[in-house]
């Protein structure tokens, strides 16, 4: 077998293994050991890559690997779990950069000579969606780490200012074409990156996870593409990965959320609160309020009850408390479930995640599709910190921002608790007429708190 075969079936192996590392992370179930499979992978294809004939500069790729590692092992140790979609912006971004700067590169290497009209094609690629992706990614990491404003930013005729540069940049790729310039390719890669920033702006910080996911999928193709510059497979191939799972993530998630991606992208939603927050109910009918003790003794003498988490359990890190309450109801023969949205939270199986490190047993985590099912038959929905997902405007208000979204139909429960600091609105921004429904009751406060008291109170039931 000569060098190269042995190359070109380590690359293969490492290949199946990316597919592999995939099919795992498709449920909290096995996603760590499809982790620890992509990793696997993902060292045998660099490992291998030394063997290529023909790299030099051995020196400085092993400083420029340590001190990625250097700030690459702590920052992802160390981040919280809040932070992860900034985290995973940076990589991304990097990712981008990296591949466009291989481009570039490559085709400073060979601009000289007559070369194939494909070989420039390719280059284009990686630099432009290689650098979209880079600057997007650095926007999005300065939003959700609120170092810049996260509402949308918006200014008159945004989107045609956008549609200006998007030309450029297909004039500049035409020019480089002709002329094979380096310094063409060098202001095209500028113009691409002002381009990253400008249609990053108006998207809303709590839509960034899903421009993070749209954009990982961009450096996914940027990697492909720079992977047919080098000749290297196993780029092509896990370029090819990353774009299309990243695409079809960020379509799961769009729909998830009800909403088109275009409309996530050009919608600026955020942009405008429509909810009053307020107590009494414009047609009439208030809130009603309880106390822990007085839910404690609803939950404790349930027959099953489910347990409704979103953002609010992540902010207040209510997971473990959580998984008390469902303890000691469970202890008292009470038949409890989790209800998990699809979009709960601000991340992709944020719930999750969440409940993963609270180590709540999976059996106990049902999906939307499922809990909609159990719904109907279940004494107490009590609904910690979501708010959106489980608002019926989505099924009944045509105009809503939401409506379509699938959600939680928590209404269909005997009684409804919600437990939230105060009647103010989700990420979409809109009242949710259910917290004035004769069948919820609103337990006020910090769920961390509220959970504990209620622990407490079923206990001494
Ligand atoms: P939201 O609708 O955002 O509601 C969260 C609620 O939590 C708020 O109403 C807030 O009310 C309450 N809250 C905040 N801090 C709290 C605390 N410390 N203790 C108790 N309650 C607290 O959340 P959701 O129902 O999970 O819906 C998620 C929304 O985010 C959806 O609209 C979804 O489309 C969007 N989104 C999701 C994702 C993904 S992938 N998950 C990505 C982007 C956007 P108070 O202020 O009154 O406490």
């Amino acid at each position: 077998m000569t060098l190269s075969t042995g190359i070109d079936i380590a690359y293969l192996v490492a290949a199946v293994t990316f597919i592999l590392a995939l099919r795992g992370l498709s449920s909290p179930r096995h996603a760590r050991k499809g982790n620890i499979i992509g990793a696997i992978g993902m060292v045998i294809a660099v490992g291998v890559t030394f063997a290529r004939p023909g790299l030099t500069h051995f020196g400085l790729i092993a400083i420029a690997m340590v001190i990625g590692a250097a700030i690459a092992v702590p920052a992802a140790r160390l981040v919280k779990m809040t932070a992860i979609p900034q985290m995973v912006a940076m990589f991304n971004g990097v990712g981008g950069g990296a591949a466009a700067l291989v481009s570039l590169s490559e085709f400073a290497r060979y601009s000289h000579h007559h070369v194939a009209i494909y070989k420039i094609v390719e280059v284009l690629l990686g630099v432009i969606i290689g650098c979209i992706s880079f600057a997007g990614s650095a926007i999005s990491f300065a939003k959700l780490q609120e170092m810049m404003p996260t509402r949308p930013i918006t200014y008159p005729a945004q989107q045609v200012v956008n549609g200006v540069i998007a030309a450029g940049i297909l004039a500049l790729a035409g020019l480089v074409l002709a002329t094979n310039s380096t310094l063409t390719l060098v202001i095209l890669l500028v113009v691409a990156l002002v381009l990253g920033v400008a249609f990053t702006l108006p998207i809303g910080g709590a839509d960034v996870p899903v421009l993070i996911s749209l954009l990982n999928s961009f450096t996914g193709l940027a990697v492909a593409a720079s992977g047919f510059v080098l000749h290297s497979t196993v780029l092509v191939v896990g370029g090819t990965l990353v774009g299309a799972s990243g695409a079809l993530l960020t379509q799961m998630m769009s729909k998830a959320m009800g909403r088109s991606i275009t409309n996530i992208i050009f919608g600026a939603f955020g942009a405008v609160v429509t909810a009053s927050g307020s107590m009494e109910r414009s047609g009439g009918g208030s809130v009603k309020s309880g106390t822990p003790e007085d839910i404690g003794v609803l939950l404790a003498y349930s027959r099953k009850v489910a347990i409704v988490p979103g953002y609010g359990l992540a902010v207040a890190q209510a997971q473990h408390v959580a998984r008390e309450l469902a303890d000691s109801l469970a202890k008292r023969g009470v038949d409890v479930f989790y209800a998990i949205h699809p979009v709960a939270g601000r991340m992709p199986g944020h719930m999750n995640v969440l409940l993963a490190e609270a180590n709540v047993p999976y059996e106990q985590l049902k999906e939307m599709d499922i809990a909609n099912m159990e719904l109907p038959t279940t004494d107490v929905a009590l609904v910690v910190g979501a708010n959106d997902v489980v608002n019926p405007a989505a099924r009944n208000t045509p105009g809503s921002p939401i409506y379509g979204m699938p959600i939680l139909n928590v209404d269909a429960a005997a009684n409804i608790v919600f437990l939230k600091r105060s009647m103010r609105p989700g990420f979409a921004g809109i009242d949710n007429e259910l917290l004035y429904d004769p069948k919820t009751t609103m337990l006020f406060g910090d769920a961390k708190d509220m959970l504990t008291k209620l622990v407490a109170a079923v206990e001494a039931s």
